[in-house]
């Protein structure tokens, strides 16, 4: 019993202090000098993780010669190694393993991945950081045979910080051990419909900083400091956060050259509040996606950003994008390039994910089920795409344990301190289909409270679960969740996973919560090309139709009805979808096929969103 009580104690601290989440992680690392790791690496495969256990399965020792992050290089013939780093074993970072070799198509497990690289001499007072865009889903790393740390979770960035002394100039021996096995603890957990691709799957740098650091920092609008009311001049609520504790006399200035604006602040400890007018502001809005060069410096360190201004908030039972009424014409997207049957990590599948978007008509992209890459937010900014963000709690994760709690909320940090300054992002969502109980709702609830802790400037939601059973002919979101998002969303699969099509037409959708309602998820599968008459499921006319009658009932919603995401720009890769000749691994929902074809349904959503998008220009 004492001993049950200290490990609860034990855990409880762990989440509060956030030891799951690093709190060091560095914001804006694009504006860093830093040394690019992308490339080729060696990876040595290792299902029965030899390298990390000796045969009694106890993990081997720092210093062990067989561990797989110690050097490989045979220094006598006598030497028995069992292990080695060839260029015949090569993979590309960034990139999942699965699309590069066709025996990892299926694997899921440990590969061991190297990389050798040469650097200038670091420089003295300088610090230097290791930064990955993000690895699936556990990464034990180590340099020059020590180990830096361990981060777990398959989609956010994490960074550690290398001790100057254990660089060198030629020859440094950077290892990563990456295992993407699923486990029943862990955030996603056993189950999802995507593809459990695996590896270092985003760009890998290593940062140079000077001793003390801008560490992150949020230069953003205040919630609902636009709009119509005459004293609504756009005020900024911000912050700069440094490494550590400032040297006396330090100050913080931001400075915006193009609004001639500039202010300097006293540091006023290792993080420092920042508040200002900015009356001239032009505020970004997909219309006009306004971005400003924000320069941000301390006596001994400067970065900048590219920043849009704008509010966003849920009033009632409207979004207010700047003050004024927002339909979200969306799109839910997973971070996959079906062409080449791969996760998406390059400018260019960013530039296609979002230009099959804008074909379709939209002005929101739902980015499912995990943060995407930084480069995808990063372009919603400039091209003017408002993006729902979200972390993979999805299903049925165990809501019942406190670490998990902890995981969940460490993932939720890296995703806002990464994206935090994205104008383009306006929903953090906290998860998707959880099923209701007492446990799950103390979960979430205690997730969009850290989500609101973290960032006041957003809205904050998740996909909640639909009581079908309310009323005949309504259904009601009247999942207990609701009591705490922002926005309430929910997915339906009227016509698909229940009844036909035409069901739409008596049905009718709902929820208590005097907020705004959003459809997160809808959608049916058709084979790209497969064409029949609309009543043959997995044809494109059956999707066709599916559509039509979805359309025709969202013009039958009620007034806090602002918008809809449906399920999914293309198609993508999912282990639970077998119908051998109309699946074959695929989830075939998309309005794109897995060519990149645009199929029937496309045209049905595409006329939706522009007779919207006409309304919306004449209000
Ligand atoms: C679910 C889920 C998606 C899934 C989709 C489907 O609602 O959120 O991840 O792919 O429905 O069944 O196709």
């Amino acid at each position: 019993m004492k001993m049950q009580k200290i490990t609860l104690v034990l855990l409880a601290l762990l989440c509060c202090t956030g030891l799951f989440a690093q709190n060091n992680l560095i914001s804006n690392t694009g504006a860093r000098k830093s040394l690019s790791l992308n490339g080729k690496w060696q990876y040595i495969v290792d299902p029965y993780e030899t390298g990390f256990y000796d045969y009694r399965y106890k993990e081997l020792k720092e210093d062990n010669p067989d561990a797989y992050w110690n050097t490989d290089v045979q220094v006598n013939k006598t030497e028995k190694k069992e292990h080695g780093y060839i260029e015949k074993y090569s993979l590309e970072v960034p990139g999942d393993w699965n699309h590069q070799q066709p025996e990892f198509t299926f694997y899921e497990g440990t590969i061991w991945y190297k990389k050798s690289f040469d650097m200038e001499k670091a420089a003295a007072g300088s610090k230097y950081h290791l930064y990955f865009g993000a690895v699936n889903y556990r990464a034990d790393v180590y340099l020059n045979g020590k180990k830096l740390g361990m981060h777990k979770g398959g989609f956010t960035p994490f960074n550690f910080e290398v001790p100057v002394s254990l660089l060198r100039e030629k020859g440094n021996f950077l290892v990563v051990k990456v295992d993407n096995k699923r486990h029943a603890d862990e955030v996603p957990t056993l189950n999802t419909d995507w593809w459990n691709y695996g590896g270092i799957t985003r760009e890998v740098k290593l940062i140079e900083t000077p001793g003390t650091f801008i560490q992150d920092f949020v230069v953003q609008l205040k919630k609902n400091s636009t709009g119509k009311a005459p004293d609504k001049t756009p005020e900024v609520e911000g912050w700069v956060k440094l490494n550590q504790a400032p040297a006396a006399g330090e100050t913080v200035t931001v400075e915006i050259p193009e609004l001639k604006f500039k202010t300097s602040v006293p540091a006023s400890g290792q993080t420092t509040a920042l508040k200002f007018k900015l009356p001239k502001v032009q505020l970004w809005s997909p219309e006009s996606p306004k971005l400003y060069t924000v320069i941000v410096s301390t006596q001994s360190d400067r970065t900048q950003d590219k920043i849009g201004f704008r509010t966003i908030e849920a009033h009632g039972i409207q979004v207010l994008l700047n003050g004024k009424p927002l339909f979200l014409r969306g799109i839910s997207i997973h971070g996959e390039i079906p062409q080449e049957i791969r996760r998406a990590y390059s400018e260019q599948d960013a530039v296609q994910l979002l230009h099959q978007s804008f074909e379709l008509g939209c002005n929101m992209v739902r980015l499912a089920h995990y943060p995407h890459d930084e480069k995808i937010t990063r372009l919603a900014d400039s091209l003017g795409m408002l993006v729902w963000s979200e972390i993979p709690v999805y299903w049925t994760i165990d809501f019942t344990s406190e670490e998990v709690l902890g995981k969940a909320k460490a993932q939720l940090e890296e995703m806002i301190v990464r994206d935090h300054n994205r104008a383009s992002i306006i929903i953090w969502s906290v998860g998707n289909e959880t099923p209701i109980s007492p446990v799950r709702t103390d979960f979430m609830h205690s997730l969009l409270t850290r989500a609101r802790e973290l960032d006041n400037t957003r809205m904050v939601s998740a996909a909640l679960e639909v009581n079908y059973n309310a009323l005949n002919d309504k259904n009601i979101v009247d999942d207990p969740l609701g009591e705490f998002v922002d926005l309430v969303a929910f997915n339906e699969y009227l016509g698909w996973y229940g009844g036909l099509p035409d069901k739409c037409r008596t049905t009718n959708w709902d929820t208590p919560y005097h907020k705004p309602l959003f459809i997160s998820e809808t959608g049916g599968d058709a084979k790209g090309g497969f064409h029949a008459d609309s009543l043959t499921r997995f044809s494109e006319e059956y999707q066709e139709w599916y559509f039509k009658e979805q359309v025709a009932m969202l013009k039958r919603m009620p007034a806090k009805f602002v918008g809809i995401s449906p399920w999914v720009l293309a198609d993508f890769r999912s282990p639970r979808r077998n119908n051998p000749l109309y699946q074959e691994g695929w989830n075939r929902k998309g309005f794109y096929d897995d060519k990149g074809n645009k199929k029937k349904a496309f045209y049905v959503m595409k006329g939706y969103y522009d007779e919207m998008k006409k309304k919306t220009l004449k209000k």
